[in-house]
């Protein structure tokens, strides 16, 4: 299980994260809400162990991950899989290299195993044909599917995934959300995906965390969060139809 406890950063003289506390019992996927810069990805990448907090804790499986060192850390990274905003594929390997990354920096499988493994994931986000394909050769949906094959490669315990859907057309978009759901019912993963796919992406998460001013400011269900009469949920709420999603509109 993934326990943030009391967490607050500043870059700068900016208080991004202040005071932040989520609980996500094993097994749980959560959804992360927010406005834009309302630290949403920050607060991923403390779960990943990128950034470290200024004061608090975060805990998996009750060990301290910023007191993690050497081989405790790397085991705990190896437990985890990452979808970052934006995808991030290194642009001179092919989508099997790219997916099979994680196995041949961090495992000792044998080649055969790899190919194995790799295959099967991309089959599973419906790639299979495109394993020679390199980045620049793909859509931009393609290169988040991608993207979720080498985050599951490893069959994660967690899961920390930033705005899956961004940018992609509404097809693909639900597509890539059933993707999540799929893979989190079929590995059961501890996880976090922070997204602005309202309502769709709140019909596969246990619950909804709603982030203002650097802190939780509810945690409920999707259904409780969508039909919320606090005037700041009706207001972000409303306010999807404003500049949030418009890059989204643009981009499909
Ligand atoms: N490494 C960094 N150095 C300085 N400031 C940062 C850094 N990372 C994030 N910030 C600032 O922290 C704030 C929160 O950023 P974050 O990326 O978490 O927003 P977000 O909620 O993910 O937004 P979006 O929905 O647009 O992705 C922003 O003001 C951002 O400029
Ligand atoms: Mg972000």
């Amino acid at each position: 299980m993934i326990q943030i406890q009391e967490i607050h950063k500043s870059f700068g003289r900016q208080k991004v994260i202040d005071g932040l506390s989520i609980s996500i019992a094993k097994g749980e996927l959560v959804a992360v809400l927010g406005s834009s810069g309302s630290g949403k990805s920050v607060l991923l990448k403390h779960v990943a162990g990128l950034l470290k907090p200024d004061r608090g804790k975060i805990l998996l499986d009750g060990q301290d991950i910023h007191g993690l060192r050497g081989k405790t850390l790397a085991s705990l990274r190896n437990r985890m899989g990452f979808l970052f905003q934006g995808g991030a594929m290194f642009d001179s390997m092919t989508v099997f290299e790219n997916v099979a990354f994680p196995l041949t920096e961090r495992t000792r499988l044998p080649g055969e195993e790899i190919r194995v493994k790799v295959m099967k994931e991309l089959e599973a986000v419906g790639l299979s044909g495109s394993e020679e394909k390199y980045p620049s050769q793909l859509s931009g949906g393609m290169i988040k599917r991608a993207a979720m094959a080498r985050a599951l490669v490893r069959d994660p315990e967690i899961m920390m995934i930033d705005e899956p859907t961004t940018g992609l057309d509404p097809a693909i978009r639900l597509a890539v959300l059933k993707l999540i759901d799929e893979s989190h019912k079929r590995l059961k993963f501890t996880g976090i995906v922070v997204t602005h796919e309202i309502p769709s992406a709140l019909a596969i998460v246990d619950h909804v965390v709603f982030l203002k001013a650097g802190k939780v400011y509810s945690k409920t269900s999707g259904a409780d969060f969508l039909s919320s009469s606090d005037p700041v949920i009706r207001e972000f709420l409303g306010g999807d139809e404003g500049p949030e999603i418009c890059p989204q509109k643009q981009g499909g």
